[in-house]
């Protein structure tokens, strides 16, 4: 990205944290070192849909397709409508849903119909800031949507690796902390 795009991104990032600072959850966007150790998750080839949740201006998303993800094999759901409006103008071509992530299975059968086949998930959702039981619920949500031993990954400033909600339900395969990031965040592999 070019630093004027990059400067733009910042800038949007930074006025819908002031608006919305629960929703948003995170002081800036994610490193991109941070962003890279996410996307390291995704094999190689893939070919069959990702769903990103919480993609906020795109530092995740941009990975994911630096690892080869084409666009049209992205789902994003975004709460906030100027970082969805941004995404669409960034990725033309992926399926960006201005929308709540507690509806994704309803969004994905939108976009994708009812044979929906999603090979993974990232998650960069501000899960410390939701109630226990919508956590839950979530979790069940993206549990229910995977393949058999599909995972998930999410991104949190757990830096002392507290017991995660999603635990529950799912066997943790990574726990991986970034220090190069604000702050310090934890790369958290899920497997179904
Ligand atoms: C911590 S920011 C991460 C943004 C970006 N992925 C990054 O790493 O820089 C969390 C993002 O999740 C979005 N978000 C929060 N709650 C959401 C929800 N229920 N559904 C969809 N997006 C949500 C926020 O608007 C914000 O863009």
């Amino acid at each position: 990205m070019s630093l004027p795009a990059k400067r733009s991104s910042t800038a949007l990032f930074l006025k819908e944290l002031l608006n919305r600072p629960r929703q948003v959850g995170a002081v800036l966007p994610s490193s991109r070192k941070l962003a890279r150790a996410m996307a390291k998750w995704l094999p190689v080839g893939t070919t069959d849909h990702v769903l990103e949740l919480g993609p906020g201006t795109g530092v995740v998303t941009e990975a994911l397709f630096q690892r080869g993800l084409r666009q049209e094999q992205l789902i994003a759901i975004e709460m906030s409508a100027q970082m969805a409006d941004h995404l669409r103008a960034r990725f033309p071509r992926a399926n960006i849903v201005t929308g709540d992530a507690f509806r994704l299975d309803e969004i994905v059968r939108e976009q994708l119909g009812p044979h929906a086949r999603i090979a993974m998930v990232f998650s960069s959702l501000p899960l410390l800031n939701f109630e226990p039981s919508a956590a839950d619920s979530l979790a069940r949500q993206i549990k229910a949507i995977l393949p058999p031993k599909g995972k998930m990954v999410q991104f949190s400033y757990n830096v002392a690796n507290k017991q995660p909600k999603a635990a529950a339900h799912f066997e943790v395969v990574a726990s991986d902390l970034i220090w190069l990031n604000v702050p310090p965040a934890r790369v958290m592999v899920y497997q179904k």
